[in-house]
């Protein structure tokens, strides 16, 4: 069966409008923390920039593969890994400063022509010309912000007092104070409930458009003042990494992009190539978990139905059944790790 004719997945598309069942809960670890902890000891793809999770689990599911899409070159650790590993390497950001600093970092295997370093948002795999014509054996999503990201209070990822509410991981035309101040009480008590797992999202949206009737949201002392005032003097750093990572994600509209991003990113693999996704938000990892099951079935047919009238052939299989999960030297190591979930699928040869 040609790639074309998969079967559409058809949870994916529909997560295009991002039904709440895919956004329902995030991670209950904080990812933006006020001041990460530091590692402890360096691992070889470390750097000061970022250090790489599940590097040998994300290696093994890629056993065998000769060229790779990253599509989240970050730091560029995991790119370092799969060049290290002889693989030829395309690596994808859609943050300016990342691809600089990954550039600088792996400027010897860009020079020999091991790895190419693209300006792009993986959801635009299928579109973006310098995709065009890339066929590779395995792509690899590291999703979510660096930590060179979270550490820079100019980038506006963190609720560090004083932070601009920036949040924007490109070039994105509207940042996280924009939003605040402009969008409708529905829409963002949708992002908090959807995005922050958050019982009282509807009161929290209504304390944001009261306070911005007076003051507009400039930085990260105004959201956390509304969320403090919406959920009490009780709420702490958790329910702020929480809430604030509702908004980067609506900011750069993280979820959408990866509904699209994945079965184009699947249509991109040759024959027995693998998709390995790494997940920090439960709602990106149900998303990707049904993506990889509904390719993993081989009939089509509604539920309901009687009897298989489609004929189909299952594009392919699953390689993890449950996610792989980082053990406890590595999250001792790196905390980033603590939530991270490793899946992977593998395209029938
Ligand atoms: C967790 S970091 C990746 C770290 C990387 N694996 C490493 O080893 O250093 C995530 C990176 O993906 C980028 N990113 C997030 N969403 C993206 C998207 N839709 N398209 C392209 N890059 C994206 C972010 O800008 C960030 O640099």
């Amino acid at each position: 069966m040609g790639i074309a004719a998969f079967p559409p997945c058809v949870r994916a598309a529909r997560a295009l409008g991002v039904p709440a069942r895919f956004a329902a809960a995030s991670d209950r670890v904080p990812s933006v923390h006020p001041s990460p902890p530091p590692a402890i000891i360096a691992a070889p793809f470390d750097s000061p920039y970022h250090a790489p999770v599940l590097v040998d689990a994300v290696l093994a599911t890629m056993a065998g593969a000769r060229s790779v899409l990253d599509g989240t070159l970050g730091g560029g650790g995991h790119a370092a890994a799969f060049a290290a590993a002889g693989m030829q390497v395309v690596a994808l950001d859609r943050d300016r400063e990342a691809l600089q600093a990954a550039g600088t970092r792996l400027a010897r295997e860009i020079a020999s022509g091991q790895l190419r370093l693209v300006h792009a948002n993986y959801a635009d795999v299928a579109t973006h010309p310098d995709l065009a014509t890339l066929v590779v054996d395995a792509v690899l999503l590291d999703l979510g912000v660096s930590s060179h990201q979270l550490d820079d209070d100019a980038r506006g990822f963190s609720f560090r007092t004083g932070a601009p509410l920036d949040m924007r991981m490109g070039d994105e035309a509207e940042d996280a104070a924009t939003l605040l101040n402009h969008a409708d009480q529905r829409t963002l008590a949708g992002w908090f409930r959807d995005y922050g797992d958050e019982p009282r999202a509807a009161r929290l949206a209504s304390e944001i458009v009261r306070r911005r009737a007076t003051v507009p949201f400039t930085t990260s002392d105004d959201l956390v003042k509304a969320i403090r005032g919406a959920l009490g003097p009780r709420t702490g750093p958790g329910d702020f990494a929480r809430l604030f990572q509702a908004m980067r994600i609506a900011v750069n509209d993280e979820l959408a992009g990866l509904a699209r991003a994945l079965p184009a990113l699947r249509d991109r693999l040759a024959p027995g190539g693998v998709l390995c996704v790494i997940t920090y938000h439960s709602g990106e990892d149900r998303l990707v978990k049904e993506c990889f099951r509904s390719w993993s079935t081989p009939c089509t047919c509604p539920p309901r139905a009687p009897f298989c009238t489609c004929g189909g052939v299952a594009p392919g299989s699953l390689v993890t059944r449950k996610p792989i999960v980082a053990d406890a030297d590595e999250v001792g190591r790196n905390p980033r790790a603590r939530s991270a979930k490793l899946r992977a699928w593998r395209r029938a040869a």
